[in-house]
């Protein structure tokens, strides 16, 4: 049977950042993923001779550890296109003009979503993302909604549900009354403040030349024959009475041995590999209290960004559309335009039961609300499609439900035997993200290296 030093499972991005550390850390590895690529939530496809990012593509200025490795990658970015005026498209479907953050709604509306900002920058200022479950406030922000939080703090439904819309729709891809308060707070704590949240010019700063699935395939590709696919991992088996002798892990029939199995898979499909013995109760309890969210991402190319020449930067925000959220996602020195928008939580579950010509037109009318009658001809139009992913299972990520964060958010950090577990999904700065899970790969690496 082969021995290595680690054997990692999972390719994507937290993956490969432990594998690539500990081999620089003089460590035997071996990685293997059950698909027949890389990258995992990063992925770009290619349609109609354009590159389209199907997962993850934005990269913010406080994602150092992600921007750390991007420069040790030689990758370089490219801003988002923002001149221009930004549309909001209020509950009549109208659509209005603005400059900058402050929406174009009443100015009592205005105040109230600069005073609930001002309440969630206070709570995550509180909070090391790292230890959410530490907060001052964290048990009784843990056992209400989000909804409720904010109908407890303002009245004012519009300002309510603009807020809403940033960590809901926008971020958590759950509906506010599924996840908590606290979880809220984390998702702000984790991205620096409440005020980045909500700052698209912040929050989706740049991009990557190539696409950020090129992070993956670099590190891949430094890792050369390290990396195994087609290697779906079934089980993993290690001796309680002799932890420091390892474990052996079952790929397609074959066994491999490993001092130390780092397990880089979001904690939802941990139970899709039988461990022996199994997990303790806690820690299968902590795994089946997170859940991932939905949202279909949603890109429209058209012959040119039509939107520019109207004086629009192709960013908009609709609390009470199908498309909440889009913006210019015109790859890097493009003659044609493209769109992102996205559709999620309960929308997505609606336009999942419908056939792809009617949804594609219901979404399309949508962003037509923002950008008018051009929007309706795109020269392509694709969405992504994690959630019928096996290996996967929804977009953008997974979180833990009302009360669970305080509960069980400890518990999967805690390895087990030989066994450490990873994912952007436990990570407290960079939460969610690809800077996320470059953090949690350097910190299992140097756990493992003792460092
Ligand atoms: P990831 O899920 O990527 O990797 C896990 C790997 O494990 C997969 O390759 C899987 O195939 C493999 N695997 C699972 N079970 C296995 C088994 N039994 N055996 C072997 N292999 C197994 N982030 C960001 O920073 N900016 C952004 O703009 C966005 N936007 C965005 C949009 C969409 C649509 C999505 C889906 C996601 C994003 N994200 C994002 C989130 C970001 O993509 C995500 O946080 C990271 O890519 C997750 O990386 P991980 O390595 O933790 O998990």
């Amino acid at each position: 049977m082969t021995s290595f030093d680690t054997v990692v499972v999972g390719a994507g991005v937290t993956g490969l950042t432990a594998a690539h550390r500990l081999v620089e850390g003089g460590q035997d590895v071996l990685v293997l993923e059950a698909r027949d690529r890389v990258g995992g939530r990063l992925r770009t496809e290619t349609h109609h001779d354009s590159d389209f990012e199907i997962g993850g593509q934005w990269v913010s200025p406080d994602q150092s550890a992600l921007i750390g490795l991007l420069d040790e990658l030689g990758l370089e970015t490219y801003p988002r296109y923002r001149e221009g005026e930004s549309l909001y498209v209020d509950r009549e479907g109208v659509a209005h003009r603005f400059v900058g953050e402050e929406l174009p709604v009443a100015e009592r509306t205005g105040k109230e979503i600069d005073r609930l900002v001002g309440l969630l920058d206070d709570l995550a200022a509180q909070m090391d993302p790292d230890r959410p479950w530490e907060h001052p406030q964290a048990a009784e922000l843990d056992r209400v909604t989000f909804g409720q939080w904010l109908e407890q703090q303002c009245d004012d439904e519009e300002a309510r549900d603009n807020i809403a819309l940033y960590v809901g729709p926008a971020m958590l891809t759950k509906p506010v009354w599924s996840f908590s308060a606290l979880q809220a707070v984390l998702m702000a704590a984790s991205a620096g403040s409440f005020t980045h949240l909500v700052d698209a010019d912040f929050i989706l700063d740049k991009r990557v030349v190539g696409g950020l699935a090129s992070v993956p395939e670099e590190l891949a590709r430094r890792l050369g024959d390290r990396v195994r696919l087609r290697a779906d991992v079934q089980r993993i088996e290690w001796d309680p009475a002799d932890p420091d002798a390892g474990a052996t892990v079952t790929v397609a029939g074959e066994q491999v041995r490993a001092r130390r199995v780092v397990l880089a898979v979001p904690p939802t499909l941990v139970q899709r590999i039988r461990i022996v013995p199994e997990l303790p109760a806690e820690h299968r309890h902590a795994r089946e209290h997170q859940s991932f969210g939905l949202v279909i991402k949603v890109q429209v190319e058209y012959a040119m960004p039509f939107w520019r020449d109207l004086g629009l930067s192709g960013t908009g925000f609709g609390p009470y559309q199908l498309v909440h959220e889009v913006y210019d996602n015109t790859l890097h020195r493009a003659e044609k335009g493209t769109l992102v928008g996205f559709v999620s939580d309960v929308n997505a579950d609606a336009m999942g039961r419908l056939d792809e010509d009617e949804r594609r037109a219901r979404i399309l009318a949508s962003v037509a609300s923002y950008f008018g009658e051009q929007a309706l001809s795109p020269v392509t139009y694709v969405e992504s499609d994690w959630q019928h992913q096996e290996l996967t299972g929804g977009a953008y990520a997974t979180s833990f439900d009302v009360g669970s964060l305080t509960r069980y958010g400890a518990k999967l950090h805690e390895p087990v035997g030989p066994i450490e577990f990873g994912s952007s999904d436990i990570a407290g700065h960079g939460f969610q993200h690809v800077d996320g899970a470059v953090r949690i790969g350097q910190r299992l690496a140097d756990r493992i290296l003792g460092r």
